[in-house]
Formats: structure tokens, sequence, C-alpha cells
């Protein structure tokens, strides 16, 4: 039996396969490549000694899912795939939406055919908007979400959530990320971001590694200790543990389970640049900007109900976050490019 996995060439998808290979597990990747290169696959092969099997293809088109169901044994999925740019989203709402929710509904329906009723799927601390309170437990109201790639994912919740209800035969786990950063200790997979990153380590890294000049701190006005906002990062390999205990729970049948996963522990915009100075040993040239609309001030989570019911913590503090990041990226300057 094999996990199928939507989106596997990616950041978080890679590196999860690498957790799911370690565990012994069977993969199946389908992915588009649209944010992504097969080299990642071939990365994960050199760190694990396996590749998973691909098939270059959308989650929207049902050809490549019925022969995906015909000819492999999946028994369950877990869905990554989705275009995951905010501002972006925001100037292409249609583009959003068609890639992320129809792509999404021809998937479970496809699912649902060939009789696979068992889902991870990748949420976002995004749909707690400005949170009610902090530390943010599930319980937590869902927010008001300022764009479209987040009303994509508060949508897919409902959606799933829909699905359960209407036929409980389905056994699915939606996952709010806090922030992932960081990359594998090899330094062989890692986060590519296209173009400018949108992103803060990724943009830390670039200014580290000389792509770029300086920093921009988004907002040093905030009623936080030193002014700027305070979110949960959360090491990649982490999350990758999550899923794999995500797909372990998924074989006990729980029905329909959320968790959130992040480290519980907020840190400010300021402190990833100083640890990420101290890790890597290079400065980082920052200056003040103003806010950047739609950041919410603080951010971070109780992971507790992650701890109780699939017994996963994240293990990586924020140093090693930084030192791994900027081993991907002082070892892989332009990512994949060679
Ligand atoms: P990523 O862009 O690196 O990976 C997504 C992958 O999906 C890419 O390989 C892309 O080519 C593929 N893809 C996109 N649309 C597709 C389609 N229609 N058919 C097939 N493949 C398609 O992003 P990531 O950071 O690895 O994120 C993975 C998932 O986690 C996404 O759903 C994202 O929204 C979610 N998430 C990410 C973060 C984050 O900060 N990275 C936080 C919360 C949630
Ligand atoms: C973190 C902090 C910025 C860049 C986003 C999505 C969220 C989820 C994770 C997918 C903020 C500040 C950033 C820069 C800066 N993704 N910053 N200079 O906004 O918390 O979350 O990624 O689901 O949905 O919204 O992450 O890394 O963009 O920002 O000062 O150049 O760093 O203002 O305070 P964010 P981020």
């Amino acid at each position: 039996m094999a996990i199928l996995v939507t989106g596997g060439a990616g950041y978080i998808g890679s590196h999860t396969i690498v957790e799911l290979f370690g565990e012994g597990y069977d993969v199946v990747v389908l992915d588009n490549l649209s944010n992504s290169c097969e080299k990642s696959l071939e990365r994960v092969e050199e760190i694990t000694g396996k590749k998973p099997k691909f098939y270059k293809g959308d989650i929207a088109d049902r050809e490549v899912l019925s022969e995906i169901f015909e000819k492999e044994s999946i028994e369950s999925c877990i869905h990554f795939a989705g275009l995951k740019a905010v501002g972006e989203s925001v100037a292409k709402p249609l583009e959003y939406y068609m890639n992320n929710i129809s792509g999404s509904l021809v998937l479970f329906d496809e699912m649902r055919k060939h009789n696979v009723k068992n889902i991870i799927f990748s949420s976002s601390a995004t749909v707690y908007g400005d949170p009610a309170f902090v530390p943010i437990t599930e319980e937590c109201p869902k927010g008001e979400i300022t764009n479209p790639y987040g009303q994509t994912k508060g949508m897919l919740e409902q959606i799933l959530t829909d699905m359960y209800k209407a036929d409980p035969e389905w056994n699915i786990i939606l996952l709010r990320y806090f922030n992932p950063i960081g990359a594998h200790e090899s330094g062989r997979i890692g986060e590519n971001p296209n173009g400018i990153p949108n992103n803060l380590m990724p943009y830390i890294t670039q200014v580290a590694v000389g792509k770029r000049e300086c920093l921009g701190v988004f907002g040093d006005d905030y009623d936080t200790e030193d002014g700027t906002c305070i979110r949960d990062y959360i090491h990649v390999v982490d999350l990758a543990l999550g899923h794999v205990k995500s797909v372990k729970k998924l074989e006990d049948k729980p029905g329909l389970k959320v968790y959130n996963l992040g480290t519980g522990v907020g840190s400010s915009v300021l402190d990833v640049v100083n640890t990420f100075v101290k890790a890597s040993g290079v400065d980082v040239p920052y200056e003040m900007k103003p806010r950047r609309a739609g950041d919410v001030p603080v951010n971070f989570c109780d992971a507790t109900k992650a701890k109780e019911e699939l017994g996963w913590v994240a293990k990586r503090d924020l140093y090693k976050m930084c030192e791994d990041s900027w081993r991907w990226q002082s070892n892989n300057p332009n990512g994949y490019e060679e």
C-alpha cells in the first residue's frame, strides 16, 4: 500500500517524503511542477536511497488521477498541491480559486470514486485571521481571512468537513501549519522560491548569500517587545514528522481531526534575524520599513492537542532552523539549478 503525495516535489512535500521513507512507507507523487522541479525528488533519492514513483500531472486531471488509483494501491493521500503566495493570490484570485479549489474538488471526487477515503490536508494558521487569543488552540474561532490564498484554505477545510458529515467513512486530518522554515540537515533539499521571496527566512538567506542587498523589516511599531511581529516558526523536518504521525493516526480511522502544527514558541522578526546571524556567522543588513498590509501582530500556537493525540512534539529550535536554512542556501545559492 502506498501514500499519494500531491505536491510532493515542493518544499514541505519533499521533506515529508524523506520521513515517510524513513518509516518504510511507499510513496507516489503527483505534481504538475508549477512551483518545483523533479530534481527535489532526485535529491530525496540521494538522501534516502529511494525515489518515489512520480506522475507529472495536475490534481484537476481526472485521467491521471484514475490512472494512479487504478495502477497503484493507494491507501491515503497527503494533499500538499496548491498555489501559496499570498500577494499573488490578491492579484490573481481566479487562478487561486481554480487551482486550489477546483483542483482539490476533482481530487476528492476521484478519491471517493476509487474508495480511497483517507486524507491529510495542508491547512494554515492563516485560517485564524487575527486570532481571538494566543496561544491559539484548535478551538480558537476562525477569523477574517484577508486574501484569496487564505480563503482557499478556509473553504477547503469547510468542504472536507461537509464531506465527512455526509459520509463518515472518510478519515480527514486538517493540519494547520504555522511558519515552516529550515531544511533537511543534509543541505540537499530546501525551500526554493521563484523570484523575490515573500517570506522572511528565504529573504534573509538570500541577503546572507549576497543575492539581495538588504532585508526590509515590515513594521517596528507593533505592541510587542521589540516592535516587530511575532510568529511561530517550525522546522520543516518537525512538520514532516507531524505528517508521518498523522498517517499513523489515519490507520486508527479517527474520523475528522484538526491539529495545529507549531512549536508553541513565538519569535519576533528581529529574533529570527539575530539568531540567523549567530547560527550562520554572516551579517544580514536590514532596515525598518512600513507595516505590510494584512500582517497580524502576534501569532503562535498551543500544540498540546497534537502532542496528546498524535504523540508529536516539535523538537528543533530556532537556532537549528537557521543553521539548516543557511546550509541549504549556502550550498545551493540558486536552489535546484546547478
Ligand atoms: P510548494 O509550492 O513548495 O509546494 C506545492 C507543490 O504543489 C509544488 O510542487 C507545485 O508544483 C505543486 N502544485 C501546485 N498546484 C498543483 C496542481 N494543480 N496540481 C499538481 N501539483 C500542483 O509549497 P509548500 O511550501 O511545500 O506548501 C505545501 C502546502 O502547504 C501548500 O498547500 C501550502 O498552501 C501549504 N502551507 C504552506 C505553508 C508555508 O509557509 N510553506 C504554510 C501553511 C500551509
Ligand atoms: C513573517 C514575518 C512579516 C518578509 C505567511 C502566510 C501564511 C503561511 C506562512 C502559507 C512577518 C515579516 C517578512 C520580509 C519581514 N503560508 N517579514 N520582511 O506572513 O507570517 O505567513 O507564510 O500558508 O499563510 O501568510 O510569513 O514569512 O511572510 O512573514 O519583515 O521581507 O516576517 O511582516 O511579520 P507570514 P512571512
